[in-house]
Parts: C-alpha cells; structure tokens; sequence
C-alpha cells in the first residue's frame, strides 16, 4: 500500500509499504478514503519533535471497515466510519471518565494517536489502510456513502471540529459573551465557527493570513491582521468604539470592559512575533491572551506547546519552559484550560448536527489531492500559501472499491 512518511526535516514521502495485518481479537482493518494534513503534522514536518524517521503519519482518517477482529462486536465489514485522533482503551481511569485524551494503556506517556511523535507505536492514516485498535470504543459510524456530500465534514470530525469545540468548551463560550481567537487555521476557524455556534455575541480572530481572515469573515467573525498594529489594541479600540456595547455599561465599567470574555490561542510554540513577523516567538500568543481576556474570563490554549522541541532556539525551550505573564493572570483572576481534545466526548454530537445540516464544517477545506501529491501539499501548507487552509488526501481507488 501507498503511505506518507517522514524522511527527516521538511522531507516527506510517499512509499510502499505492507499492508497492516489485525494482530489482537480487538482491532479492525480500515481502507482510507480520505485523510488530513494537520497543522500539528507540521511541527513533525519542521522537525520540532522527536520523530523517527519513516514514521508514517496522518491522525485524520475515515474509511470503511475491511476487517474485523474475533472480539469485535458492533462494527463489521463494508462500514463508513471515522476515527478520532485520540487512540484510547475504553477501560482505564481517565477513559471511563471520558478523558480519552489522557488514555493511561496505549502508550508510555498518558496520550496516543496515529501516526504522531511521542504517541505510541501506531501508524498514521495518510496511507490506504490502517490498523485500529480496540476498533469498538475508536470507530464512529458513519452514515451514507463513502465520497458523498458529507465526506469533507465527516472527516474533519477526527480532529479539528471536536477540538476547535472543545477550545470553547474550556474557554466557556456561552450566548452572548465576546470572544477573541489567535490563528486563523483549520483550528482558529472552527474555534470562531463553534463560538458562533454556541451563540457568542462577538468573535475577533486574529492571524496575517488574508485568504484565512477572509474565511472568517464569511463564518461572521470580525477579522484582525496583526501586521496592521498590536492585535489586543485593534479589538480594545473596535469595542470601544461599538455604542451599544458602551451605553449599556455602568460608570468605572467602560475602560475595564473593552476586551473580551474569553481568548483562545490556536496558534501554539511556533508563533509568529506580532512586531516582527518573520521572526518566532513562543509565548506571544499567551501574552496577548493575557492582555486581551477582562478579569475574570477564561482562556484555552488549544494550539500545541511541546516537549521536548530538538528545534527550540535555546535550552530552556528545547524543554517545553517558556515565560509566563503570570501576574497578569493571577490579577484578572483568570481559568486556564488547555491539552489535547478528547474527541470522543464530542463527536457523536457533532456527527448529528452534521447530518441535521446545523454544522458545515467542511467549508473550511481548500483543497483535495491525491496521495502521490502530499509531499508538494506539505510544503504549500507549512508556507500558509494563500488560499491553502485545509488539505485533504482523497483515496479515489479505494472510494471506487
Ligand atoms: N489541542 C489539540 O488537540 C489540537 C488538535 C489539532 C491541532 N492542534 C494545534 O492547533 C494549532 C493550529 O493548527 P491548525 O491546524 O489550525 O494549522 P496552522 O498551524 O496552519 O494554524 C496556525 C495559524 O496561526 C497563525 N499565526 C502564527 N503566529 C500568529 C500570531 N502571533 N497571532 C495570530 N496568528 C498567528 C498562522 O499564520 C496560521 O494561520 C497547532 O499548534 C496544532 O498543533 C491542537
Ligand atoms: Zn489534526
Ligand atoms: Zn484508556
């Protein structure tokens, strides 16, 4: 079978290699129909993590079911379904508790995926097949057919919808209450579309991006380019000159008022510096979280901060240690959330809003290739070429089965 690999920094192939075989009573063979590129793909991609060279990858995968194990019940062959990125037991302490992204079996570290450095021995999904284990708690059914009008949405349910979800989830985004978003990736763009979703009154979103910002735009949140000046300022100034919102406020209010209820970083370790663009800077997302969120908010940081990071500039950071702006938060009195999503507590539901045609995430997506072209898309992607927002590997033949 064809499989994308990891050859070192900025190398990726695609190359032959034997098609996965079931090896436990509990696993299921899927051949891949489609499969995603992830912004957290280029962190291996930018050999900022300690990945093993031909490491296949790929954690974004759907598919239909192949093969069963003996012990599997509840999936069988020639079913549509869905992975979440998270690769979890079922059974342990965190997984009963419905924190599958803190599975405490699959791996070394409490966390495992496909395809991913430092999250266990399993193969990633840009390949035509892959094995999955405990294929009754990982498999998410799908209905309808493989390539139907679904398929873009559907796949995006492995990862980037739940967990842009779960940034609002942490970030306590209820109706009417203001939010600003850093990154106006695949992430960022859900975690402005899901805001909206749950009914947030304002959504700022933060990138230099112009086909990304204008992406948002269409979803109805308020696009800030950070080249043009200090994004916390841009939004402290648009709020302060929003009447309504003003005349509404008490006196000693105004001045304290004009940031926002909730922040999200989807940007994560490899941030851009806001003044000087070209340059990287790891906790400027967190500062301007901090500085934008009003007392007593909430912040999520969904986009990754990694250890160890062989690629870090200095030794600290090479361990995962950067600033925090900690008085700050202490003073506002704000609640932190951040980590991986676990995808399983929110994917059933978000499948539903799908198929009731209240959710479209799939709008997000720009482009469909073919496998033998993931390894130009990488490149394209990790330059945030303009237009290049979400890709997606189509397998044709294995649809076509
Ligand atoms: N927690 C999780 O479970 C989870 C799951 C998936 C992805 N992620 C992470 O989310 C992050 C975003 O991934 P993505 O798929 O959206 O792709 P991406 O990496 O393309 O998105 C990042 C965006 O941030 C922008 N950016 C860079 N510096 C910035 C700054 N200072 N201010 C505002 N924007 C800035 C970039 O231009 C880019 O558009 C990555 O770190 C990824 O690893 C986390
Ligand atoms: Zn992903
Ligand atoms: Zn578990």
């Amino acid at each position: 079978m064809k499989a994308v690999s990891y050859q070192g920094e900025r190398r990726m192939a695609v190359t032959e290699r034997p098609k996965p075989g079931l090896k436990e009573p509990t696993d299921a063979l899927l051949r891949v129909t489609t499969s995603g590129i992830c912004g957290s793909d280029l962190h291996m991609y930018d050999g900022r993590t300690p990945l093993e060279k031909g490491t296949v990858v790929g954690h974004e995968i759907m598919g239909v079911i192949e093969e069963t194990g003996d012990a599997v019940r509840s999936i069988r062959k020639g079913d549509r379904v869905v992975l979440p990125f998270n690769v979890s037991c079922g059974y342990c302490h965190n997984c009963y508790r419905g924190n599958t992204h803190a599975c405490l079996t699959m791996n070394q570290q409490p966390h495992a995926a496909y395809g991913y450095a430092g999250m266990g021995p399993y193969q990633g999904g840009q390949a035509e097949y892959v094995l999955v284990p405990y294929a009754d708690f990982n498999c998410l059914k799908l209905p309808g057919e493989p390539g139907d009008k679904f398929e873009d949405d559907f796949l995006l349910l492995s990862d980037v919808f739940p967990t842009a979800y779960h940034a609002t989830e942490l970030a306590a985004v209820t109706p009417g209450k203001t939010v600003a978003v850093f990154g106006a990736g695949p992430v960022g763009l859900l975690s402005a579309y899901c805001s909206l979703l749950r009914g947030a009154s304002e959504v700022y979103i933060v990138d230099s991006v112009k086909t990304r910002l204008e992406k948002a735009r269409e979803f109805g949140a308020i696009p800030i380019n950070f080249e043009d000046g200090d994004p916390v300022e841009q939004i402290r100034q648009m709020r302060k000159k929003d009447s309504a919102h003003q005349k509404s406020l008490r006196p000693r209010e105004a001045d304290k008022l004009t940031g926002v209820d909730c922040a999200i970083d989807a940007v994560g370790y490899q941030a851009h510096d806001e003044k000087h663009p070209g340059k990287e800077r790891p906790s400027q997302v967190i500062d301007s979280c901090a500085r934008v969120v009003n007392a007593a908010g909430n912040i999520c940081l969904i986009g990754v901060y990694m250890a160890p990071d062989p690629g870090a500039k200095d030794e600290q950071a090479k361990q995962g240690i950067h600033p925090l702006p900690i008085g700050e938060l202490f003073d506002k009195a704000v609640t932190i959330g951040m980590g991986q999503c676990p995808v399983k507590k929110y994917n059933e539901y978000l499948r539903d809003l799908i198929i009731q045609g209240r959710a479209h995430p799939g709008k997000i997506v720009s482009h469909h290739i073919a496998i033998d072209d993931a390894p130009d898309a990488y490149e394209k992607f990790n330059r945030r070429e303009p237009g290049y927002t979400k890709v997606l590997i189509r397998f044709e033949d294995a649809m076509a089965a």
